[in-house]
Order: structure tokens, then sequence, then C-alpha cells
């Protein structure tokens, strides 16, 4: 375990990633966690990331001189580094001098972290402060034009730090200062592979489950549900029942998809919920989109709650379903306040049958797993790649893509226009460089066209390709014109509802990515 201290940066979860891609298993805490609370989860090494603050200001976050003891090993890295320094009795001067950006830095002696890199190479910077003395026992391996101390060790101790930010993708050599560091100075194993994450999750839910336990999941098409699954699966066979509700509000063929894909994969037991007419009756004659989104959320609890009861009444006799799996990941448990253990929660049944609260307890098999892990340990437990490597997709499905009331037929026009849009993107291989891209159907405007040689009124489609990082903000994506030209072209032909393709060039923000 390494611990990445957070000083309030956005880079610590980018900084926990890199520690894992160096194949050890690291996790976030907070600055104001007590160094004695930090000590106490035997780490074999901490990370301090960077922060906004300088260490001048007043109430800047440090640390005291206890994490310092000689026992762990620990780097800095930015704002951290410059703390590091300050603790151990160097240096840090406001100098008025700023860095950003990409910086070339000198190499004035490798030591162990700078080990057969360039003797110069850039680095990304972000800093106002610097370290102008290193202190006692440290080797000062590199500087810039305006920093004289942008790195340096003491192996001996097993400290480190770098000025500059190795996590982000434009330092070069980022990544091997890291794992310099992690393998070479604070003698980190690399035992943080894709095979021992399952085979850890899967261990870890055998025993949280125990030999009788009965649990539930509910499926939604997406990775994070269907990995969440199969490692239940794997841990407790058909102990596990999934339950998929078909809402009528899925893509083309999806539902069929996940029903055959999921089932050949896992094994899992299945129960498909057909509420189509259910979601579609509720949605009749509404076309606000906050309105739209709470009776399908509403419609949704009710269906898998239906179907919660199905699995404990047909649940062999003496036994009891009392867990409840969840696909949450390591960013919302970092982002909640790394709450731990295990919780339960409480579904209130207002649908006939049982009429009391029925208890579960939450089993999160990804609550430490970063999305890109999910999809490779999905990957090693034999999902395809339509299930993990699917681009993101709303919970509302095409609900919240119709603008306008929602009705079935209107359903089927956008799932035609969608399939071929999807296609054509995945023929010109660019689902690995696009973020998503809704097909959106303006379904209360009509425009003249002309095709055959008639005149048509149909709809007007959108295309809203983008790219984007985390879905917080997204640019709309310079699609190849021959692609949409393709999709077009297909789209007007072969939907005879739909008579014109429209593109958004809309970033976010202001937009958002869904229209709705
Ligand atoms: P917006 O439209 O807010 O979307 O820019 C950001 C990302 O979130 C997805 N999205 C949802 N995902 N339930 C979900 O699970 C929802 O209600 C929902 N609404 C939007 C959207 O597809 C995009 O990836």
């Amino acid at each position: 375990l390494v611990l990445v201290v957070d000083f309030g940066a956005q880079y610590a979860q980018l900084i926990a990633r890199r520690v894992r891609e160096a194949k050890v298993y690291s996790e976030i805490v907070p600055h104001t966690l007590p160094v004695a609370e930090m000590l106490a989860k035997k780490p074999k090494a901490i990370i301090l990331s960077g922060g906004p603050s300088s260490v001048y200001e007043d109430g800047a976050p440090s640390l005291n001189g206890e994490l310092f003891t000689g026992e762990v090993p620990v780097f800095g890295m930015c704002y951290g580094f410059q703390t590091m320094a300050q603790a151990l009795g160097g240096k840090v001067d406001a100098t008025g001098l700023r860095e950003y950006g990409r910086t070339p830095v000198t190499v004035l002696e490798p030591g162990t972290l700078l080990a057969g890199m360039p003797t110069t190479h850039n680095i990304w910077m972000s800093h106002g402060d610097q370290v102008v003395a290193a202190p006692e026992g440290f080797t000062v391996l590199a500087s810039t034009e305006v920093t004289p101390v942008a790195a340096f060790e003491d192996v001996a101790r097993g400290y480190a730090g770098v000025q500059w930010h190795p996590e982000v993708l434009h330092s070069e050599h980022g990544q091997q200062v890291l794992e310099h560091f992690l393998w070479n100075i604070a003698g980190c194993r690399q035992t943080w592979t894709i095979g021992n994450i399952a085979d850890e999750q899967i261990a870890r839910i055998k025993e949280q489950i125990g030999t009788e336990g009965r649990a539930i999941c509910g499926l939604s098409g997406g990775v994070d549900s269907a990995v969440a699954a199969a490692i239940v699966q794997k841990a407790i066979g058909d102990r596990l029942t999934c339950v998929y509700v078909d809402h009528g509000l899925m893509r083309k063929d999806e539902t069929e998809q996940v029903e055959r894909d999921f089932v050949a994969a896992t094994g899992a037991k299945l129960i498909v919920v057909d509420a189509e007419k259910q979601f579609l009756d509720a949605l009749a004659g509404v076309s606000e989109p906050e309105a739209k989104r709470k009776i399908i959320g509403r419609e949704f609890i009710r269906a898998f709650e239906g179907a919660e009861i199905e699995v404990i009444k047909s649940a062999p006799e003496g036994t009891k379903v009392g867990f409840l799996v969840q696909g949450t990941l390591y960013p919302d448990v970092v982002e909640s306040g790394h709450g731990a253990g295990t919780s339960t929660i409480k579904s209130h049944h207002n649908v006939g049958g049982l009429p009391e609260d029925l208890e579960f307890e939450l089993v999160e098999p990804l609550r430490e797993l970063f999305k890109d892990e999910v999809r490779a340990v999905g990957a090693q437990l034999g999902l395809p790649d339509v299930i993990v490597q699917r681009q993101p997709f709303p919970g509302p499905g095409l609900g919240i893509r119709i603008i306008g009331e929602v009705t079935r037929e209107r359903l089927d026009i956008l799932r035609d226009a969608d399939a071929i849009a999807r296609e054509e993107m995945t023929k010109a291989g660019l689902d690995g460089s696009i973020w998503q891209m809704p097909v959106v159907l303006l379904a209360d405007v009509r425009s003249v066209g002309v095709q055959g040689d008639g005149r048509t009124y149909g709809h007007p489609v959108v295309l809203r390709p983008v790219t984007s990082e985390d879905a917080m903000t997204a640019d709309w994506a310079r699609l190849p014109y021959e692609v949409l030209e393709k999709i077009s072209t297909r789209i007007t032909n072969e939907v005879k509802e739909i008579n014109r393709v429209t593109l958004d060039v809309t970033s976010k923000p202001p937009g958002t990515i869904e229209w709705e």
C-alpha cells in the first residue's frame, strides 16, 4: 500500500492511478488525516501531492515532523516537494519567479531517481515558490532556469521529490520517475496486477457474503454493474441473482445483447423485467426533461423492487437474500469522503407482497478500483468488448434523447438512426477516440425536404459527438467529413421519418453532452 496525501490538488487521483500503473496498490488520504493514522495503515511509502497553497500562507497545509522519522519512504511532488523540503530543514523561497507549463529540466546528477534519463528533457511545472536549498543529506539531482533545486533524493532514508508533476502525460519520463522511487528507493513490490486484483476481490466478497448468503444485483448494461456482477458470480455462484429492468428506452438490440453476452460470459442467473409498457404509460404526454427523468427514476425503483420481491420469495426455505451488489468506483468513494467499511441500505417496499422495509448489506466489489482497472478486470473475467469497452450511456436512456414526448414510435425511429450512426463510427475505427456520440431526435420539429421526386416533411436528428476526459467538460469531436457524410446519407435513406441530419458543434460548457 502506498498512500497519496491529497493537498487539495486535482492531481491526487491521477497520481494514485499512476502508482497502480506501476503495479503498486495506492489509496488517497486527505492531508488532514493525522500522521499517526496514516502510519497505522502501514504504508510502504507515502506520496505528497501538489496543491494550490503556498507554504508561506497562514494555515497552509503542512505535515509535522512525525512523518519524517525515517520509518516510511516519502516522495514529494510540487507543493509536496516544498513542504517536504521545509519540514526537513531545507529552504523554500517565494522568489516571485513562476514556472507554468512545459519546461526544460537539466539533470545534474541522475542518482537513483532520474537514472537513465536524458540530460535535458521537458517536464510539466506549475508553481510560484521554489526550493532554494535542499535539506542536509540530500543530493540535488536537477534544476531548471528558474528553479535551482528541481529534484532531490536521500536514498539512505528513502526520501525523494521533484518540483514538477511527473503524473501528467506532458512530463517526459514521468512514469519512470515514479517507478524509480517506488521500486528502487521505497522497495515496493509489483503485486498490483489485473489477475491479482480479480482474485483479491473475489476472495473478499466470498468472505463478506459467507457460504449461505444470497445477493441481488441490478444490471444496467454498462461496464460497472456487469463487472461487479461478474466478480460476485465468481465468488458465490448462483446464490447471486441479477436483475435487468428493460425500460424500453435502450438502443437497438441492446437488451438482447446484454442478456446474451452477459449470461454467456458469466453463467450468472439473470431475470429480465419487461417494463416497457409500464415506462411508456408513465411517460405519456410528458415532455419536460426533469419531469421525464423523475418518472423514469421512480418507475425504475418500482420495477426493480418488484423483481427483488420475486427473488426473495423464490429463495430456498430458510435462506435470506441479504446483500445488494453495487458498482461503486473508487473515485466515488474518494469524492464522498473516503467512508470505509460496509454500509446498509433500506429499501421501502410499497409494492404489494412484503409490507415491511427490507434491509440489505451493500456489496461493492469495485470500491477500490478506477474505471480503467474495472475494464481490465472485466476483460480478465471473460466479458466481451461490447460490455467492457462500452461508452457511457445515460440511465434514462433514449428517453432523454427524444426532445418532446417519448412514444414507442419515436423510440423506434431514434433507435434506427442511432444504430446506423454507431455502426459507421465503429467501421471508421472511431469508438476509441470519441467519448460518446448521442443521436438526438427533435421529435416536435419538422422540416421540408425533397427525396426522389417527392416533397418530404420529416424530423431532424442531431449528431452530438464529443471528446472528453471525465464528462465534466467536453469538446465537440472533429469527425472526418467522409464519416459524417456516410452517416447522413444512410440515415436519410434508411429511416424514412428522418429527412435531415445536423451536427452539434457546441463544447461543454456551455452545452451539456446530452440535450436534456
Ligand atoms: P451531461 O449531459 O450532463 O452528461 O453533460 C454527462 C455524462 O453523464 C451521462 N449522463 C447520465 N448518466 N444517468 C447516467 O447514468 C443519467 O441520468 C445521466 N445523464 C447524463 C451523459 O451520457 C454523459 O456521459
